[in-house]
């Protein structure tokens, strides 16, 4: 997998209006999570995979004098980000990749990410990344859709065309110690709108029945927290 074949992805989902759609999907797993990180005012938080900002903006909104950075490999996911901001809200957005972050060691107090660490093209060199650039004593919250122990996700990689990790919890718990975390804390974030009802189902591409749906929302996303040790 490389950063150009994911750019190519997610640039097209950005021309399509999926950029903005996430939002609708994500939001209410990414606000339960966010609600529960304390941002303090004027800290440092970085927004890993932001594709078009709305959770960017959701920290930088956290505490007064905060400042959130979103970082994507997408040019379009940053174009539309920078379209939608406001400069009320202290949020930027960078072109990026995880495995190469363009910050200086220790920048950031918080570390978040939504759907989207799973894609990294190289996982323990993002990871090393996300731990150099945090602050001794920093948190990250890292949330991701696609796991091992939740079947229904174990097609998205063929029906995009990318190689992602699909990993077992414990799986990432050792990732993320083993690139310095500790800590390291997995817990399931179900989305408080339940499933919807049968009859309003749409087959897609990533939920190509109604049963898959359901076994989708049962599982959760999986949130892992994890602590940058002083
Ligand atoms: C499924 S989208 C999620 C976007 C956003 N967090 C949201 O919930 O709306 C994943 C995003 O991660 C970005 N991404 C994937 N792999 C990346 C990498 N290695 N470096 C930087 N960005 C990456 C993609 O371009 C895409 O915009």
């Amino acid at each position: 997998m490389s950063h150009e074949k994911i750019a190519t992805l997610f640039d097209d989902w950005a021309h399509k209006g999926r950029g903005e759609r996430m939002q609708v999907g994500h939001g209410d797993v990414v606000e339960q999570v966010i609600d529960d990180i304390t941002v303090k005012p004027g800290q440092q938080v970085l927004d890993l995979g932001c594709g078009v900002g709305w959770a960017t903006r959701m920290l930088a909104q956290k505490a007064p004098g905060a400042q959130a950075i979103g970082v994507d490999v997408a040019p379009a996911m940053i174009a539309k980000a920078e379209e939608l901001s406001s400069l009320t809200i202290r949020a930027r957005y960078e072109v990026g990749t995880f495995e190469q972050l363009d910050f200086p060691d220790e920048k950031f107090d918080h570390v978040f990410s939504m759907e989207a660490m799973y894609y990294s093209v190289d996982l323990p060199q993002a990871l090393r990344e996300v731990h150099r650039v945090m602050k001794t004593g920093g948190e990250a919250n890292i949330v991701i859709d696609c796991y091992a122990e939740r079947e229904s996700t174990h097609g998205w990689g063929h029906t995009l065309g990318l190689d992602l990790h699909v990993l077992t919890e414990a799986e990432w718990k050792a990732a993320f110690e083993h690139a310095g975390f500790t800590n390291v804390e997995l817990s399931r974030v179900k989305d408080r709108r339940g499933a919807g009802v049968e009859d309003d189902f749409q087959a897609s591409e990533h939920f190509p029945s109604w049963e898959e749906h359901v076994a989708y929302h049962e599982a959760g996303s999986l949130r892992i927290r994890a602590t940058k040790p002083f």
